[in-house]
């Protein structure tokens, strides 16, 4: 049976309409010159929304990400990191590649680290061991079940660091879901960190981009190790114009997204042996744990891709469903009777 619904990523998501007309009528120049205007407007304006000096356009999140690594440490020194977190766990060790650093792993509640663990990490340590000089926190935190972190957890990481000098980098590919499902202003959130990563193509539906933000000199040699990656991307506007939709009209949408998903956990859990994998639903992402089902994860995976609902398991008993704009209540409701079904 082909797919109906597609729960592996928001990622999936589609240019709409009105980014389609947006890129055929974009002004474009020679980004590497930095004359494409329509790139320089949504830098200004991602800059502005998540209250920073200064903004780059990237073409993913991966570059965004390994970009602020490379300009905040210097080669030998640990980066602190959650587990699960994107840049330790998916970006191919990159921060090793392309750094030279090292990640010094700390055990986060759901993604969120805990102050006390930070704070041993940070302490002041002889010369004979290595600097720890940046931690990396990302809100929502993808592989806890889309966690929002809450506010004063942030602020409190944020103090220990600034104490000792470490700097702070936000994962925030789902920033504006967190935005959104918190009631927060993403400048908010963004504040206090050196750089930001905000991604435009995942439930913000642009088909391609990223945005890295901070400090004006920051942002100019992230803009130097933009071209020295290979992501000097010429007459990108085509692009970015989509972008610029994503954040106009794209973020208050996400509430949507977010009640589909309690709308899905809701019915997932009412089937005998899932319950959430983490306790908590906070955004667009629905992660379950069926260790007591039926089924293996792997194999339940399985039969509702026969059954035209696709998903990804992301542990051993653990299933990742995510909504987004492709998706709606019917298709929800048509995803909990897969499982129903499959599960017998
Ligand atoms: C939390 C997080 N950070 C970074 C990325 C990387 O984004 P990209 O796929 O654009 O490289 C992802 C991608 O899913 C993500 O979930």
């Amino acid at each position: 049976m082909s797919t109906t619904v597609d729960l592996r990523s928001d990622t999936i998501t589609e240019p709409t309409d009105e980014m389609r007309l947006a890129m055929a009528e974009a002004r474009l120049g020679d980004d590497v010159y930095g004359e494409d205007p329509t790139v320089t407007v949504l830098e200004e304006e991602c800059a502005a929304l998540l209250g920073h000096p200064a903004a780059l356009f990237v073409p993913t999140g991966t570059m965004g990400n390994q970009i602020a690594i490379h300009l905040l440490t210097r080669p030998g020194d640990e980066v602190l990191i959650e587990g699960s977190g994107h840049s330790y766990d998916w970006e191919l060790s990159g921060m090793a590649v392309i750094s030279g650093v090292q990640p010094r792993v700390l055990v986060g509640d759901c993604g969120v680290f805990e102050a006390e663990g930070v704070a041993r990490a940070v302490a002041e340590r002889p010369a004979i061991r290595s600097r720890v000089s940046l931690l990396i926190a990302e809100n929502t935190h993808n592989m806890a079940g889309g966690k929002v972190w809450p506010r004063a957890a942030t602020l409190e990481i944020q103090r220990i660091c600034r104490d000792r000098g470490v700097a702070l980098h936000l994962d925030g590919a789902r920033l504006f879901n967190a935005a959104v499902a918190s009631g927060t202003p993403a400048a908010e959130l963004a504040a206090g960190f050196d750089t930001v990563m905000v991604s435009l193509s995942k439930g913000l539906s642009a088909p391609v981009g990223s945005i890295l933000a901070g400090a004006a000199d920051v942002i100019t040699e992230a803009r130097r190790t933009r071209k020295l990656l290979g992501g000097g991307m010429r007459q990108v506007g085509v692009v970015a114009a989509a972008g610029r939709v994503a954040l106009g009209s794209m973020i208050e949408r996400l509430a949507e997204d977010h009640s589909n998903a309690r709308r899905l956990a809701d019915g997932l859990t009412e089937i005998d042996g899932i319950e959430l994998a983490y306790g908590h639903v906070d955004t667009n992402i629905v992660a379950v744990d069926v260790g007591a089902c039926r089924l293996p994860a792997d194999q339940l995976v399985v039969e509702l891709g026969a059954r035209g609902v696709a998903c990804l398991q992301t542990g051993p008993t653990v299933v990742r469903m995510v909504t987004h704009r492709g998706v709606d209540a019917d298709d929800i409701d048509a995803a909990v009777a897969a499982a129903r079904e499959a599960l017998g």
